[in-house]
């Protein structure tokens, strides 16, 4: 293996600073199962002010929030309306159906984004010659901000509201999976705050863009927070002096968001240097965040990884044809430029 692997396997393989791992190593913990760890409280609170709801629950991952969202919003037998491509549906171990006992119903999303439309026509229309007991209830909509299968894709604000209003008109609430709803907002100017107010709850990750080692928060009303509370303990998510990781998630929150534009740049710097290189099939102008996707034709996807691996690089094969690599708070510009290097040299040998 080469001595200096660039890791452009995702945002979560970032490493704390070492500021950071100094406010983990003196905050006040307690313990939190008994509501009594000040940093949680602390964290909750400042996270729930920044999407400006009324409460905010800490949890141990972005996959938890998610299905914790799942669980409360229904109840076993109902659907739930999704992207087809959506990280709760695709990439969550299967957990809706284990854990809620919810049926998916996938909408036709490009990139993760579909119309009021494609809402309107899953929800059908009511008649008075409906049998409501032979149907699926639809109970809740899900929503994922930037869209990590879709590259980094970010929903416009006037198409949320219109999904979201679709769903509402008919009394089904929604979801937003933002797990990286900070760079949607760094990108657009928009503040998080803003695109929440159009949910009914949103999770959202300290530990991808922002760098913080362990955590997610589920924001809501304070009745949704005390519900999804229960579902925390009940999924196991009960974790003692949990201050210690928090503090690391509250300096990523506090520290961490702004410069999140310096990835951004480094995943169009990646993607303007590779997009022309031979067997790569790579759009610049969808790089709207740190995610860079691209199909490779030369090899299989998982051949191309391992050649970029042997020479110290290490990016995710995405089914067949699919790159991703993402740079994140601990990839510099100098590692930028070796990466298009070592792409750049595997594709022209193939
Ligand atoms: C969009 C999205 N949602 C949720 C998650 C789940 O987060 P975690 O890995 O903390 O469970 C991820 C993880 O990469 C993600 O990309």
């Amino acid at each position: 293996m080469v001595e200096h692997m660039i890791d452009l396997r995702s945002d979560t393989c970032s490493q704390p600073t070492e500021a950071m791992r100094e406010a983990m190593a003196r905050a006040p913990v307690g313990d939190d199962v008994y509501g009594d760890d000040p940093t949680v409280k602390e964290l909750e609170a400042e996270v729930a002010a920044l999407l400006g709801t009324e409460d905010a629950v800490y949890v141990p991952t972005g996959t938890m929030s998610n299905q914790i969202a799942v669980r409360a919003h229904t109840e076993p037998g109902d659907a739930v309306l999704l992207d087809q491509g959506a990280h709760i549906y695709m990439n969550e171990a299967g957990a809706m159906a284990a854990l809620a006992g919810v049926l998916p119903r996938l909408l036709p999303g490009l990139r993760g984004v579909f119309s009021a439309d494609d809402v309107r026509a899953a929800l059908g229309v009511p008649s008075r010659f409906s049998v409501s007991t032979i149907s699926t209830p639809v109970k809740l909509l899900c929503l994922e901000n930037t869209h990590n299968g879709g590259g980094g894709k970010i929903w416009a604000l006037d198409q949320i509201k219109a999904v979201t209003g679709a769903a509402r008109e008919r009394g089904v609430p929604s979801h937003l999976d933002g797990a990286r709803l900070w760079n949607a907002s760094v990108a657009t100017g928009i503040p998080e705050k803003t695109y929440a107010e159009s949910f009914d709850s949103i999770s959202v990750c300290f530990s991808k863009g922002l760098g913080a080692p362990v955590g997610s928060a589920l924001c809501g009303r304070r009745d949704f927070v005390k519900r999804a509370r229960r579902f925390k303990q009940q999924f196991g998510g009960g974790f003692r002096q949990a201050g210690i990781i928090a503090a690391g998630a509250l300096y990523a929150l506090l520290h961490n968001r702004a410069r999140l534009a310096e990835d951004h740049a480094h995943a169009k710097m990646l993607a303007e240097g590779i997009h022309d290189c031979p067997g790569i099939v790579l759009g610049v102008a969808a790089i709207e965040t740190n995610i860079v996707r691209f199909k490779i034709t030369s090899l299989a996807a998982g051949e191309f990884a391992e050649r970029l691996y042997a020479k110290g690089l290490r990016v995710l094969p995405a089914g067949a044809d699919g790159i991703r690599a993402i740079p994140y708070l601990n990839i510099t510009c100098a590692q930028i430029r070796e990466a298009i290097e070592i792409i750049r040299t595997v594709t022209a040998s193939v």
